[in-house]
């Protein structure tokens, strides 16, 4: 049993969660004395012991220099691909990055040219445009289409996308943050058939595939597709997103040799290397437990906002710890009733904008939270909802 219901204490260490300046400034949102905060894809608890004791370990050698990549860690991800995906990869296909916005970016700069378009399903995390238009990218969007359930692809405008010549990439989010879907097999081979047949590079961000409730996660690692780059990461699992973990599986021996070279020589952090064995090898209960966790608060939320906010549409995700809040049946602007829950409840939400227009009147919630502090949150939210039309 390891412990979720202590609020993890982030006080003084500048966490971007917490950090008033920084949401002030992107998000233009108070923090109060009381405020709970919510936005970021992060867990409240404390990482696993598994983890904290490797890296202390290792730091208490007393020395971090350079490090070469051994057989224990690739052991760790080639096993852990294995145990939790069913997919067998051969060890030349991991490349590690720092990170996995950052691996976008590169995938960018090297398998598209300035103007070409790059299709992304909104709503979607942010970053992904971000990253588009950082590199003289133009986005291509594909909007997912929302349904009483949740959200579905729509294909065909998928492919009237794929087949224009101005269209070279598509970047998969699956779990697809923020609307929790979790793309299955069927619906990625459609994807990935069609991306392949217009000679489009796909980067499948899978950085939440550890994170799904009631269904098997399917990772385009598996399907072994030439053209997708896969990445899988320890950040949103573990709970451990500043260390920026990401592993990239590229099956693809001609797109594996163009991205490595484009890098260049590198080797991967000591820390990161002991957190991704002992992540892997490790702490695959404590990410079982928390597992549980999150799909029980995910239950409790349902329950609460069905008998006392039943205004507030939402649907229990399959994947990911991300709640996806429809508030359009109260008519005020998105961004105002931001700013109203951050002065007047105390809680900050991120806008369903920051994902794309059709965010429009709905804001993303993280709930890896302790529960007291969820109950907390909905409490707050319940009472101040009274108010708005
Ligand atoms: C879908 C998705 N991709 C990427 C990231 C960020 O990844 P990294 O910190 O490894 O760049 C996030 C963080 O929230 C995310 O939700």
């Amino acid at each position: 049993m390891y412990d979720f219901k202590t609020m993890v204490d982030r006080t003084g260490l500048s966490s971007a969660k917490t950090h008033k300046k920084t949401i002030k400034k992107y998000f233009n949102l108070d923090y109060n004395e009381d405020t709970i905060s919510l936005w970021v894809s992060e867990m409240d608890y404390v990482m696993s012991p598994e983890i904290k004791e490797a890296l202390t370990s290792r730091i208490s050698k007393g020395i971090l220099g350079y490090t070469s990549s051994d057989s224990r860690y690739y052991g760790s991800i080639i096993n852990w691909l294995k145990s939790r995906f069913d997919t067998e990869i051969d060890k030349n296909w991991i490349v590690y990055s720092h990170g996995t916005v950052s691996a976008i970016r590169n995938v960018l700069r090297i398998f598209t040219k300035e103007n070409d378009r790059v299709i992304i399903q909104p709503p979607v995390y942010g970053q992904f445009k971000g990253v588009i238009t950082e590199t003289n990218r133009k986005v291509a969007n594909n909007s997912l289409i929302k349904t009483e359930t949740g959200y579905r692809i729509d294909f065909d405008s998928f492919e009237d996308l794929a087949k224009q010549d101005d269209v070279t990439m598509f970047i998969l989010c699956n779990p697809h943050n923020p609307v929790g879907e979790v793309w299955e097999r069927d619906d990625l081979i459609r994807l990935l058939d069609i991306s392949k047949k217009y000679g489009l590079i796909v980067f499948a961000d899978e950085v939440h595939a550890e994170i799904v409730r009631g269904l098997e996660f399917t990772t385009t690692a598996k399907l072994k597709y030439d053209n997708v780059i896969t990445a899988l990461a320890l950040s949103k699992a573990f709970n451990i997103t500043g260390l920026h973990i990401t592993h990239l599986i590229i099956p693809g021996e001609s797109i594996r040799e163009r991205y490595s070279k484009y890098i260049g020589f590198t080797s991967i952090s000591p820390l990161a290397m002991e957190a991704t064995i002992a992540s892997y090898n490790e702490a695959g209960n404590w990410l079982d437990e928390v597992n549980d966790e999150i799909s029980s608060n995910f239950k409790f939320m349902n329950d609460f906002i069905v008998e006392r906010i039943p205004r507030l549409k939402f649907n229990i995700p399959k994947g990911t710890y991300l709640a996806w809040l429809d508030f359009s049946d109260y008519s005020i602007p998105t961004q105002k009733l931001m700013e109203r829950f951050a002065s007047e409840a105390s809680l900050v939400l991120e806008s369903g904008l920051m994902f794309g227009k059709e965010g429009k009147s709905h804001a993303r919630m993280s709930i890896a939270t302790p529960r007291d502090v969820l109950k907390e949150v909905l409490n707050r939210m319940e009472r101040f909802l009274i108010d708005i039309e």
